[in-house]
């Protein structure tokens, strides 16, 4: 079976790596300014109201007791200066790295830090609306009542997810990037997904997994008191939800048949491999210019360094990937598809439990 790739037409080979990536500016601003999303829904009432499956009520009963409020329990009288280091200078983002290597001073490469976190950050923000948005419809869709309470406890969680980012980025960093044509692309995806199981499938277990990974490493690498603090209580609400996605997905890989299992691999496979595929460009286009680095070079170069493998899997292998193993999402078909794209590298570990 041939798994589908997404934004083929939108697909180019800079030296071995294929890449997707927009580069006509008016798809891009088409793609954002479309607002209206048709979502076919399939409502569900249930009579139900007993707990029926005891790992979701559990659950709902932590979202309760894990909830803060943005405004109140941060203390946002803490800097976020902008000359100061709140991440490692190497390794922790592309551009300060490279900037690095190249001999750029401390000042520029603190700048280009500045640049890349708030780029980041955005994109995790769109991303927490859209989590928002497909949570609610999961809570009418999903067919048992335990569903709907974890689904709609998630729902106030996102919604306190977007309101802390969008806080941070207007009152710590004065900026806010528009979402990445890419990321548009793949969110819409899911939240126009026929089935509650898709959606659960492609927010709850990949981007929610992904969620987990990026804002994990970020929160163990900050040396600044008022990141950490948020994106620590951020990360605890995520664990929670990629447990909502794995408690629920393997209930469902249970009943589903041999063909269905092979769909939802390949569903899961085209996901990530198509957010692999764009190897950071839509950032780079944006600040390339601005510190003299070419976007494709940058890309031609690095997957053929020796530790690009490693480094390109962290965030898969933090999460997603040992959930998808351990759930039978990626069997040998397409394993081998993952290692060559750098997505799994070396042995995969265990998943997190709940
Ligand atoms: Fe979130
Ligand atoms: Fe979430």
């Amino acid at each position: 079976m041939a798994t589908e790739k997404i934004l083929a037409e939108e697909r180019r080979l800079l030296g071995e790596f294929e890449v997707v990536e927009f580069v006509d500016e008016k798809k891009v601003a088409s793609l954002r300014s479309q607002l209206d999303v048709d979502v076919p829904l399939d409502l569900q009432w249930t009579w139900e109201y007993g707990n029926e499956i005891e790992e979701l009520r559990d659950l709902y009963e932590k979202s309760k007791k894990g909830q803060w409020n943005a405004e109140s329990d941060i203390d946002w009288a803490h800097p976020f200066p902008r000359d100061e280091w709140f991440l490692p200078r190497v390794g922790a983002l592309l551009m300060p790295s490279i900037l690095t290597e190249m001999g750029a001073d401390e000042a520029t490469c603190k700048e280009a830090a500045w640049d890349e976190f708030a780029h980041l950050i955005s994109q995790l923000l769109h991303g927490e609306q859209a989590a928002m948005q497909l949570c609610g419809q999961l809570t009418n869709a999903c067919p048992t009542m335990d569903a709907k309470f974890a689904a709609g406890a998630q729902v106030i969680d996102e919604v306190r997810h977007t309101e802390v980012l969008a806080k941070f980025l207007q009152r710590k960093m004065g900026t806010l990037h528009p979402i990445d044509a890419t990321l548009k692309v793949l969110l819409d995806r899911l939240l126009a997904a026929p089935t509650w199981k898709t959606k659960t499938l492609g927010m709850q277990c990949l981007f929610e997994g992904m969620a987990v990974g990026i804002f994990d490493q970020v929160a163990r690498a900050t040396t600044n008191p008022l990141l950490h603090d948020i994106i620590r209580r951020v990360q605890v609400d995520e664990a929670r939800h990629a447990a909502f996605g794995i408690l629920t997905m393997r209930r469902l890989v249970k009943e589903s048949t041999t063909e269905e299992l092979a769909e939802m691999e390949d569903f899961a496979f085209s996901i990530l491999e198509c957010l692999n595929a764009n190897q950071q460009l839509d950032m780079l286009r944006v600040f390339g210019p601005k510190y003299g680095l070419d976007p494709d070079n940058v890309v031609q170069m690095t997957p053929s360094l020796p530790e690009w493998p490693a480094l390109n899997s962290e965030i898969y292998m933090h999460t997603v990937v040992p959930n998808l193993k351990r759930l039978g999402l990626i069997t040998e078909r397409t394993e081998s598809d993952y290692r060559r794209l750098g997505m799994i590298h070396g042995q995969v570990g265990a998943p997190i439990t709940h």
